[in-house]
């Protein structure tokens, strides 16, 4: 059962609901139809006893007010025949006629038929030799009396027998019916249900060989069934892009290490072919790139770690205020040095968060805050509540930033000068690492800026 497909479990299931059913409306119809049968058959046995009484009547009237022998018989032994044993008594009691006496053994096959008849109907039927007597009156005067035995309470004739037969047979065909019904709906309804699902399985496969750009376009079939293929593509929409992001990092790695690895190698054969002297201006210069390619390679491992670590944060209480003054105090000497100016205004701000990894995000903005600033600029932090999320500006006085790299410096590598950062030495990671981690703490970062006037980089972060 565990292992039974979807298709064949709802059409058993619907089966079986309309079986079900199917025999509690039978067992209640046939109950019903069983004593509206008695009740019919009662009815008709009353009335027969009356109108034999009437027949009597009628017919001593017509043979000129007294018994006839000969008419009695011919009543009673067709009477007989049909399971009634009369007897007819005159005015006085006396017996003119009695079925028992004219043919006893009739009288007992006939009962004894009636019996086995009705018992193989009827299981357990209690019934046995039953009698009634009618008065027969012409006007006012009794004339006689009628016992009439009979085989009761009551029975069924041949031909009711077969009519409850007909009737059974009916409600078997219909069972009958209804059940090869049920299967070939259950069959359609299953269908209709699984047939979806199956073509999403088949979609999700190509999915996990690669395929990502393939969708699930299903139309049909129920809403959860519309959630599920919804879900299964964004899946395939964030495993493509993780892919295209893969390539993206695999061809950037490798464009970054061409050129210094490049220099490396010229500077190198030519020293080694003698067309440079080794002399230490030279040897600097390798030991320089070489300098930038660890640098470099050590970027790439942190950001990789953080990405990854990012599915992982250790969130804990974080007091922003405490956090960012310790950073300031860490940057004093490089500040001191550069003679830019660095103040940090923030409220006491508390968020939830990884401590390690918001502190990376500060100090890196406020590290390109310092680099892109020359001599005698400032920097300042401040902070700024707004509905649920709280504001942290990084504000610079520096060489700002053209609108066309303002998209794009989050980017991994990028860098809106690549001469100048070769010289201050930076691979462009760190905004890269800096929105990674933002918005594994559900928020955002943002900039802007003016060329020639400075910056200000903003993270919004969720207060809950
Ligand atoms: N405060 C700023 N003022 C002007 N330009 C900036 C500022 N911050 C970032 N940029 C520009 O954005 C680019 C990307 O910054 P990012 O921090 O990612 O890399 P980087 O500072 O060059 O190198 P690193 O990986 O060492 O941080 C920088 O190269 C620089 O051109
Ligand atoms: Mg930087």
């Amino acid at each position: 059962m565990k292992s039974m497909r979807l298709k064949a479990r709802l059409s058993l299931a619907f089966f079986l609901v309309v079986s079900v059913m199917f025999a509690i409306i039978s067992y209640a119809a046939n109950g019903l139809l069983a004593n509206q049968f008695k009740n019919y058959a009662i009815d008709k046995q009353n009335q027969r006893i009356v109108a034999f009484a009437d027949l009597f009547a009628s017919r001593y009237v017509d043979w000129g007010n007294r018994w006839d022998p000969a008419g009695i018989e011919s009543i009673g032994v067709s009477a007989l025949s049909e399971g009634w044993l009369i007897r007819l008594k005159d005015q006085d009691g006396q017996i003119l006629w009695d079925a028992q006496v004219h043919n006893h053994g009739m009288c007992s096959l006939m009962l004894a038929n009636n019996a086995e008849r009705m018992q193989s109907q009827i299981e357990n039927f209690q019934g046995g030799y039953t009698e009634q007597t009618q008065t027969l009156t012409v006007g006012a005067a009794t004339v006689g009396w009628l016992d009439i035995g009979f085989y009761g309470p009551y029975s069924y004739s041949e031909v009711d027998l077969a009519f409850l037969k007909r009737l059974n047979q009916l409600l078997l065909i219909a069972a009958a019916l209804s059940m090869a019904i049920a299967a070939i709906l259950g069959l359609v309804i299953a269908r209709q249900l699984t047939d979806p699902i199956t073509r999403a399985i088949q979609t999700t496969r190509r999915i996990a060989n690669g395929h990502y750009t393939d969708r699930i376009t299903e139309e049909k079939g129920p809403r959860e069934l519309a959630e599920l293929t919804s879900s299964i593509n964004s899946l395939a929409e964030s495993l493509g892009r993780q892919e295209t992001m893969r390539k993206q990092l695999t061809s950037d790695v490798a464009h970054e290490l061409r050129t210094p690895l490049a220099v490396l190698q010229s500077h190198l054969e030519a020293m080694i072919d003698g067309t440079w002297r080794a002399d230490q201006k030279r040897l600097e210069s390798c030991h320089g790139e070489v300098v930038r390619i660890s640098s470099l390679v050590k970027d790439l491992e942190k950001l990789t770690q953080i990405e990854q670590g990012n599915l992982n944060l250790h969130k804990e209480t974080v007091d922003l205020k405490a956090l960012l003054q310790r950073i300031g105090l860490n940057f004093q000497r490089d500040f001191a040095s550069k003679n830019v100016q660095l103040s940090i205004q923030v409220d006491p701000i508390v968020v939830q968060g990884d401590t390690d990894k918001l502190s990376q995000v500060f100090i890196n903005l406020i590290a390109n805050a310092l680099k892109y600033t020359n001599p005698g600029g400032s920097v300042h932090v401040v902070s700024q509540m707004a509905d649920s999320q709280v504001i942290i500006s990084i504000k610079d006085t520096g060489i700002g930033i053209a609108p066309e790299d303002q998209t794009q410096i989050f980017e991994r590598f990028y860098r809106a000068d690549k001469s100048r950062a070769r010289e201050t030495g930076g691979s462009g990671i760190g905004l890269a690492i800096v929105k990674s981690i933002v918005e594994a703490h559900g928020g955002r970062v943002t900039v802007d800026s003016q060329p020639g006037q400075g910056s200000t980089f903003q993270v919004t972060l969720p207060l809950k």
